[in-house]
């Protein structure tokens, strides 16, 4: 069935937080339902097990089509979507997925991703999926995952009780691959109430945040400084803020970024002449700024390779 939400949603260009299905989903779907949500299969003494519920999440016509009462995956609403709905459930509920005693819940940072994950269109990615359920759990290192990650070189743990603040802020922090020392940060929530006072909680993070997503909150230039000091920051996305040049002033030591989303924000081209020193970008979305489009030309030309929209 093609609906008319789907077919939008190909035309939204891809910003830098959106959340990848094989680094992020895959993994917590492979790992709490693949076992019982798979293609049929012959069993050691010759029966035939079939999906349960008669559901298969190994590909995505599957998850998009749903079970025998037709829910699974509904893109862009979490509610109508079955498998948001049953990890949703209190832990108790015979309605309840992993079924009780048959696997660990999903935390709820991990159901907030799912959550995400709909509502910004259940992009697949790359992943078309398997008919071999148990190749839903990519391996280490498997093709999308990142495992020994230079860039998280002489790196300490991650501090648990800023992580557990910033969760309580109604951001999203999760590990950028099994075991690594690296984390993401996307306030997903209330993102009205996370003004540059709240920035002083990532400061504890500066030196293991990777990726981060401020987009829509209340944050001004005086927050971005605290955006500055993450050396290994490579994604950031603060489209939607109060954001101007003189904010994005302060990103010019951050080598590593290579996405930066500034939509609709108070940016102009004095901007783009601090993103010209910053040759790793690749991806820049400055439309709805005050960015010209010969501007816009120029910053392409001064990071080859590099994709700049404006519009
Ligand atoms: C131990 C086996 C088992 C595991 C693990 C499991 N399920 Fe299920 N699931 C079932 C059974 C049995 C049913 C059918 C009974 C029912 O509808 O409650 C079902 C039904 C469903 C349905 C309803 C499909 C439909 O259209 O009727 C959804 C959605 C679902 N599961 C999602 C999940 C998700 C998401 C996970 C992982 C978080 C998961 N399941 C893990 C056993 C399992």
């Amino acid at each position: 069935m093609i609906r008319l939400g789907i077919f939008l949603l190909l035309f939204v260009p891809p910003v830098c937080a959106e959340l990848s299905f094989r680094r992020q989903i895959l993994p917590l779907l492979g790992k709490a339902c693949a076992d019982c949500h798979k293609a049929p299969t012959k069993g050691t003494d010759g029966k035939v097990q079939n999906p349960k519920g008669g559901f298969r999440m190994d590909a995505p016509s599957h998850m998009l089509k749903g079970g025998s009462d037709g829910s699974g995956v509904e893109p862009g609403d979490p509610d109508k979507s079955g498998i948001y709905q049953r990890i949703m459930l209190p832990t108790g509920h015979e309605d309840f997925m992993p079924p009780k005693g048959k696997g660990t819940p999903l935390s709820f940072p991990q159901t907030e991703l799912i959550k995400q994950w709909i509502l910004e269109g259940a992009n697949f990615g790359d992943w078309i999926g398997s008919d071999i359920a148990v190749a839903v759990v990519p391996k280490p290192g498997a093709a999308g995952l990142r495992k020994v990650d230079p860039l998280a070189a002489g790196l300490t743990e991650p501090a648990p009780d800023a992580m557990k603040k910033l969760g309580s802020l109604g951001a999203v922090v999760y590990r950028a691959g099994k075991d690594s020392k690296l984390i993401i940060v996307a306030f997903v929530q209330s993102t009205s109430l996370i003004g540059d006072k709240e920035m002083e909680h990532l400061r504890p993070l500066a030196a293991n945040i990777t990726e981060l997503d401020l987009s829509d909150t209340k944050i001004t230039d005086v927050g971005m400084s605290v955006v500055g000091t993450m050396p290994r920051l490579t994604k950031l996305n603060i489209s939607g803020t109060a954001v101007t040049d003189a904010g994005v002033a302060g990103l010019k030591g951050l080598v590593n970024l290579d996405c930066l989303a500034a939509h609709s924000t108070g940016v102009s081209d004095a901007a783009v002449e601090t993103l010209k020193s910053m040759k790793k970008l690749r991806s820049v979305f400055l439309w709805k700024t005050r960015v010209t489009s010969s501007s816009a030309a120029e910053l392409q030309k001064a990071l080859p390779g590099s994709s700049v929209s404006i519009e």
